[in-house]
Formats: C-alpha cells, sequence, structure tokens
C-alpha cells in the first residue's frame, strides 16, 4: 500500500491535483445540484453498526461468489467510461489489478480499449461487459458477441440512461475526448466519440441522443435474454416495483444504482433503496449496490442490508490517476484491508456465513 495515502480521499485530492480539469470535472460530477451524489456517500453515515463480541475473528474469510464465479472479497469495479484519460494503460490497468485481486471487472461499452485487449489483459480474471443498448440493435449484438467470445462472464445492461443526466460542470466545459483517444469498441468516427461537432453542450450528452435507444421498455429486456447465453444483470433499479418486474423478466442479477449520482438528480442514496429491492426479490436473484462506496465500513453496512457485492467507480479512477495499475491496486487493497479489520471489530467472520446465516441479520440500524 501507499505509505502518504491512507484512504480512499487521499486518492482523489491527488487524482485532482493531476489531471486535466475537464477530466477530472468528468469523473467526479453528479447531475443538476449534485444532490443524490452527496446522499449517495451521506446515506452510509445514516446507518449504525451494531458490532457483536466475543467471536473468534482471528481468521476473517472476505471470500463471496458473484453469478457463480468465486471472487477474494465483495468489492468489484465498476463500469467507468473513458479510462486512458485517467492513465495511457486505461482499462487494461484496471483489469490487471481486478484479476491481481481476484475480483470482477464490469467493462464500460464506453471504455477507451477493446473488448478483446482488456481480456488478453485479464489473463482469464473474472470481466463482465456493461452494455448500452443502441438504436443500432446489430450493432448492440455485436458487442454482445464480441463479450461472449472474449470469455466475459455476465452482460450488466444499463437501464438507467435513455439520455445523459445534465452535468452542469460538463456542459460548461463542452466535454470531449482528448483528440488521441476514442471509444475504442467502435469503428466509426460518430460512433468512437473521437470527432464531430457537439454544439455548446456536453459532447457526450449530445452523443447518447443521437446514439442510444431511449424507447427501451421491458420488452428489451427479455430480447437481449434471448440473445445471449450469458447471465444478464440490470443496472440502474432503484425501487421495489421495477425490481420485482426484472425479476419477472427473467435476469439474473439486479445492480441498485443511480449511475453515481449522475443521471435523475433527486432520486434515492443507493443505500437507501437497497432494503426494498432485497425485500421484493425475496432471494430470486442476486442483488448488488454501487454508488458512494468509499470504506470499508460502507461495505459492510451495504452487505449487511443484503447486497451480495458492491461495486466502486470513482475509487477506481482516482487509484489508476495516481498510479495506473500499481494505483488501482492500492486502492482495492486499502478497501479489502478496511473490510477485513470492519468485519473483525463488528464480530462477522464470513461473508459467505452472512450470505447464508440469519444470525447475522441485525447488523445494521437506521438513525
Ligand atoms: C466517470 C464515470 C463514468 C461512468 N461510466 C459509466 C458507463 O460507461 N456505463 C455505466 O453503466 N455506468 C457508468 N458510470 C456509473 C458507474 O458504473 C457506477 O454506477 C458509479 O460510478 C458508482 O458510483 P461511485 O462512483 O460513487 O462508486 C460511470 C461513473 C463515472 C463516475
Amino acid at each position: 500500500m501507499s505509505d502518504h495515502r491512507v484512504c480512499v480521499s487521499d486518492y482523489e485530492e491527488e487524482a485532482k491535483k493531476s489531471l486535466p480539469k475537464a477530466v477530472y470535472d468528468y469523473y467526479r460530477s453528479g447531475a443538476d445540484q449534485q444532490q443524490t451524489l452527496a446522499d449517495n456517500t451521506a446515506a452510509f453515515n445514516r446507518w449504525c453498526l451494531r458490532p457483536r463480541v466475543l467471536r473468534d475473528v482471528s481468521v476473517v474469510d472476505l471470500s463471496c461468489s458473484i453469478l457463480g464465479q468465486d471472487l477474494s472479497m465483495p468489492l468489484c469495479a465498476a463500469a467507468t467510461a473513458m479510462q486512458r484519460m485517467a492513465h495511457a494503460d486505461g482499462e487494461t490497468a484496471t483489469a490487471r489489478a481486478c484479476k491481481q485481486a481476484h475480483i470482477g471487472m464490469m467493462l464500460s461499452s464506453w471504455a477507451t480499449s477493446t473488448i478483446e485487449e482488456v481480456s488478453l489483459a485479464s489473463e482469464g480474471g473474472v470481466l463482465w461487459l456493461q452494455l448500452y443498448i443502441y438504436k443500432d440493435r446489430e450493432l448492440t449484438l455485436a458487442l454482445v458477441r464480441r463479450a461472449e467470445e472474449a470469455g466475459y462472464k455476465a452482460i450488466f445492461v444499463t437501464v438507467d440512461t435513455p439520455y445523459l443526466g445534465k452535468r452542469w460542470d460538463d456542459v460548461r466545459n463542452r466535454f470531449k475526448l482528448p483528440s488521441h483517444l476514442s471509444m475504442s469498441n467502435f469503428s466509426t468516427e460518430s460512433l468512437a466519440f473521437s470527432e464531430g461537432n457537439y454544439g455548446n453542450d456536453s459532447g457526450l450528452a449530445v452523443y447518447v441522443a443521437r446514439a442510444i435507444d431511449p424507447t427501451l421498455s421491458w420488452d428489451d429486456i427479455t430480447w437481449l435474454k434471448k440473445q445471449t447465453r450469458l447471465p444478464v444483470v440490470v443496472k440502474g433499479i432503484l425501487t421495489g416495483e421495477d425490481a420485482k418486474q426484472a425479476v419477472s423478466h427473467g435476469v439474473d442479477g439486479i445492480l441498485v444504482s443511480n449511475h453515481g449520482g449522475r443521471q435523475l438528480d433527486g432520486v434515492s442514496a443507493t443505500l437507501d433503496a437497497l432494503e426494498e429491492v432485497v425485500h421484493a426479490v425475496q432471494g430470486r436473484c442476486e442483488v448488488y449496490l454501487d454508488g458512494g462506496v468509499r470504506r470499508g465500513t460502507d461495505i459492510l453496512k451495504a452487505l449487511a442490508l443484503g447486497a451480495k457485492t458492491v461495486f466502486v467507480g470513482r475509487p477506481v479512477l482516482w487509484g489508476l490517476a495516481c498510479q495506473g495499475e500499481m494505483g488501482v491496486t492500492q486502492v482495492l487493497t486499502l478497501l479489502k484491508e478496511e473490510l477485513r479489520l470492519a468485519m473483525a471489530l463488528a464480530g462477522w467472520p464470513s461473508v459467505m456465513a452472512k450470505n447464508t446465516n440469519t444470525t447475522f441479520d441485525t447488523d445494521v440500524a437506521g438513525n
């Protein structure tokens, strides 16, 4: 671990100093007034852990299983677009760090490295493809096929982005990719977001309005399920009603997410939505959470409220910006050690026991 950075926010502070302003703003921002962005982290402070003592925590087992894949801990990397703006190695560095940590990585459709490059870098690690459904369905299916062929283990389809949320800084900065980069999974300039006229707006917002399909409905989840043998997870569910719909459409998992506060501002923090979703699902598929996870105790609270794993978005970007693959490894190690300590102090010897043993079911309380 790094000797001068002791928590995730130290990585953010350092990343802020080294990244170009428009890049830092793009990574950091939420939508509109950023109420949900702030609440994602604040929600973790509204819950208290209820520690149990005298439970022999000399060995704490963090291992878990997600969609049938054994992982070293219930913390994975969320899809974040355009990682080569943070470091020249971009997504390939993240993939190597995740493989080394034995955790899953969700690759963005909008990566600046190809599906195949990331698979090669990951050398058999657990990869999942985050999918945006384009107006052009052949193009969408081509991404799915490439993921299948490259050994990805699931498709996380993002359902909260029919249009891009309004991120004020990106509008002010007229956000575009730097000219030497492109969304590498696409071959035409307009789809690769590499060139073009985006007017006086966030270039990405214009890109989404042009390319991403806003007509999506639950029928498209049925369609996607029919197109692939891979498990399908819906990313961006915040209510029990939609969780039930997802289950009835046969999904394999639900990621409780508000896109890191970047889409609809004013929705609940993901931690506050988690219980409702877990309750609605009744164990019929796996439930995960992302948004605002910055400490080991945050992970523990999400697990206690029923998430099978959490994902982190920005913390990985901060690690990448500080020191490439090594920086991501440091952030993952930091969170792992924080989780291990939190579990020991709270009297949880094992993540798996939490998932199967109801004696752990009163480990957090709202305040
Ligand atoms: C810079 C950035 C880019 C993102 N890109 C994508 C993306 O391409 N696809 C997607 O489904 N979600 C994307 N997300 C949302 C993340 O997958 C995740 O939901 C969110 O970052 C979790 O919140 P956290 O950053 O507080 O951990 C992005 C988030 C950030 C911060």
